[in-house]
């Protein structure tokens, strides 16, 4: 029997608060988290301070809460896992002390883990709506796609992590927000771009695919950000009445509508989604790989996950596409990560500190 069965998580590297108590089998018995999207709003962006203080307001009836939802006093977890890189120092921090302050107090060990491995083993968790498919395991091709990371990686095992390629610039995700701000829909906008753009023509606007003919796996979005820029300018010096009416009719009625805005949102996105299947089905042909990952908070777009889904099928290749709570920061997949480590037999260090950048390539499980 593995000594750890059951850790409570925290996740707290960017702008959400999640807590999730999570079996050695990936099981997830709880997950709960705060977001902090309406703090952030009115600047377009995250704010780092504003971020680590809402932490701490959520921490702690986040916990309560995550052991009640699984059923669990605090003295029935085994240990603890905490996200302590990559991310806000700040926002990590908060975590940090937290479990260490669990841990010294409960007197079971923790283990601070990398974000990114969370997301990548994020396929692995189970619940009661979600399994991973059939026969899923390493290795795979991964793509890590969020507003902070645009990664792609050959994943070999547990801790056997390669990156292929990576935004040489804007995160996909960025990318999306800053569009979303630019046209008028607010921040973080890239689910209401998302929601736009299916009812938009793609074909409408014509954007750039950077380094599509590039043989090395990297990506590029600035280029792309600037080009929507520019031709939002130009559209609204023709018809600024008809895309203020629209934006602002989505905005105060939450209904996505054909227009414009909709085949402005569908031309944007089709070119990001263009790029990051190129990159992902083509390093899974080459590596040859059977299966496929794609995670991070911009693996709830819909038309990336339904042109990835239809290239494995046509492509008779496995592609695991997590549900959108274990896509976006979450504890659980901290947890995953965290439990394995534990029964690997790793601890981490009371000095343990926050590392605000982290490369998952140098991350290598306990035993080698
Ligand atoms: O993983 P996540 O929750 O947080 C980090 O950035 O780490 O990802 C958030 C990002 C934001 O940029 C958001 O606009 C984007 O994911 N996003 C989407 C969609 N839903 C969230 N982008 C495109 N389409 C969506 N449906
Ligand atoms: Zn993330």
């Amino acid at each position: 029997m593995r000594r750890f069965q059951k850790v409570l998580a925290i996740e707290t590297s960017c702008d959400d608060t999640s807590v999730a108590v999570v079996g050695h089998d990936g099981r997830v018995h709880s997950c709960v988290m705060a977001g902090q999207d309406l703090y952030h709003a009115k600047y377009g962006g995250i704010v780092p301070e504003i971020a680590s203080r809402n932490h701490t307001h959520h921490l702690l009836p986040l916990i309560q809460e995550a052991l009640d939802q699984a059923g669990i006093k605090l003295d029935e977890v085994d240990g603890f896992a905490v996200t302590s890189r990559p991310g806000l120092i700040g926002s990590l921090l908060t975590g940090l002390v937290t479990v260490k302050t669990l841990s010294v107090t409960a007197g079971k060990p923790f283990v601070g883990v990398n974000h990114l491995e969370g997301h990548l083993l994020a396929p692995f968790l189970t619940d009661a709506e979600y399994a991973p498919p059939q026969g899923f395991d390493f290795p795979y091709v991964a793509l890590a796609v969020s507003g902070g990371h645009t990664t792609l990686y050959r994943v070999d095992g547990f801790g056997r992590y390669k990156v292929l390629g990576r935004t040489l610039d804007d995160a996909a995700g960025e990318a999306f927000d800053k569009f979303a701000k630019k046209i008028g829909l607010g921040f973080p906008g890239g689910a209401r771009v998302d929601r736009l753009a299916a009812l938009g023509n793609a074909a409408r606007f014509e954007f750039p695919r950077a380094m599509l003919k590039d043989e090395r796996d990297d990506m590029s979005f600035s280029g792309l950000k600037t080009s929507a820029a520019r031709l939002f300018d130009e559209l609204l010096d023709a018809d600024r009445e008809t895309i203020l009416r629209e934006a602002e009719e989505f905005l105060s009625t939450k209904q996505a509508k054909p227009g414009l805005l909709a085949d402005l949102c569908a031309s944007f996105q089709e070119a990001i989604v263009d790029v990051l299947v190129a990159r992902l089905t083509r390093a899974a042909t080459r590596e040859k790989m059977e299966r496929v990952v794609l995670t991070g908070g911009v693996a709830a777009n819909s038309r990336l996950r339904a042109r990835v889904v239809k290239w494995a099928k046509e492509s008779g290749k496995t592609a695991a596409i997590p549900p959108l709570r274990y896509c976006t920061d979450n504890a659980a997949m901290v947890g995953l990560a965290g439990v394995i480590r534990l029964n690997l037999g790793e601890t981490s260090p009371i000095s343990l500190g926050p590392e605000p950048k982290a490369p998952l390539d140098q991350e290598k499980s306990p035993r080698g």
